[in-house]
């Protein structure tokens, strides 16, 4: 006779920016999803401290009431039985600290926030080592990206001059964006080096040209209302130009990336950086 094991206990979800925009989402879709736990939230606004999450964002009640206190709730979830994952969706400025903090309380974070600096991944990522807990950063939770990166990796072999231009939504608080800053790095490790000069160029206004980024790869930011997240690579040769554009319509399109995430990030001992790592 064949035992069918009793299904593992659910994954103890906290979520850190819970009311901003993609925390919207996530709580909805951590609420939604098989073998994930919802058990705390956290936001920053003093107006929703204490209230009912469901209740702020829309979807009915949750019972979870709205904290902004960091160090309580990573305690709280360390308690749990089974291993908890913060999933932080807040500010580049606030970002190190939290995920700093998730570490040392054993909860394994995983980071869509943007803007951390080289230097605060290397340090998360010394941290995480050390204490063997499992971290991931994953700048762009979506397929759509993964593919688009992987087919600019394929055309690298084959032109040697590339932009990037993004676009988002005029309430972004970083630039570049973070999935610009990884394609160019991914671009980067190829071995290359891009946009050999074919004039001496003068810079007219500072900025005219984008920010250089890897090897020579040059990253150009738009901010406007109407738009939500979009980025195309350029790769031009003479006589042709290849590009290759993403755009998201409706940030629906993460979640299944983040539900993904939360479940892979408690195999790591480590930080891992990108979701094309786990898929
Ligand atoms: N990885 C991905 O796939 C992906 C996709 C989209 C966006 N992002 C990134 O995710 C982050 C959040 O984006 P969003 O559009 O959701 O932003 P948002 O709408 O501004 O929401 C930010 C949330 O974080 C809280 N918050 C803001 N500043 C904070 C601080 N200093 N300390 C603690 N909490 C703070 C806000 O709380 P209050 O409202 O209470 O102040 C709010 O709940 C950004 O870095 C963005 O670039 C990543």
């Amino acid at each position: 006779m064949t035992v069918t094991p009793p299904p593992s206990a659910p994954i103890p979800v906290v979520i850190n920016g819970a009311t901003g925009k993609m925390g919207r989402e996530t709580v909805k879709a951590v609420a939604q999803a098989e073998g994930l736990d919802l058990i705390a939230v956290l936001a920053r606004n003093p107006d929703h401290i204490g209230q009912d999450i469901g209740e702020v964002i829309g979807c009915g009640p949750l019972e979870i009431p709205i904290t902004n206190d960091l160090e309580g709730t990573l305690a709280f979830a360390a308690q749990e039985k089974q291993i908890p994952v913060m999933v932080d969706f807040t500010h580049p400025d606030a970002v190190y600290h939290n995920v700093r903090s998730a570490i040392a309380y054993g909860v394994r974070p995983v980071v869509g926030t943007t803007g951390l600096s080289p230097q605060q991944l290397q340090d998360l990522a010394e941290f995480a080592d050390k204490a063997s807990v499992g971290c991931l950063v994953i700048p762009n939770f979506s397929i759509g990206v993964v593919l688009m990166q992987q087919a600019a990796i394929q055309a690298s072999r084959f032109y040697n001059h590339v932009e990037i231009i993004e676009l988002h939504h005029n309430h972004k608080a970083d630039a570049p964006s973070g999935t610009a800053v990884q394609t160019a790095q991914l671009l980067g490790e190829l071995g290359q080096t891009y946009n050999p000069p074919a004039v001496q160029e003068t810079e007219k206004m500072a900025g005219a040209r984008g920010a250089a980024a890897a090897e020579g790869i040059r990253i150009h930011s738009v901010r406007l209302p109407g738009l939500i997240a979009h980025q195309e690579i350029l790769f031009g040769a003479p006589g042709e130009l290849y590009t290759i554009r993403h755009d998201t319509s409706d940030r629906g399109c993460y979640m299944p990336g983040v539900v993904l995430a939360v479940r892979k990030v408690l195999e790591l001992k480590s930080l891992v950086y990108g979701l094309d790592k786990i898929l």
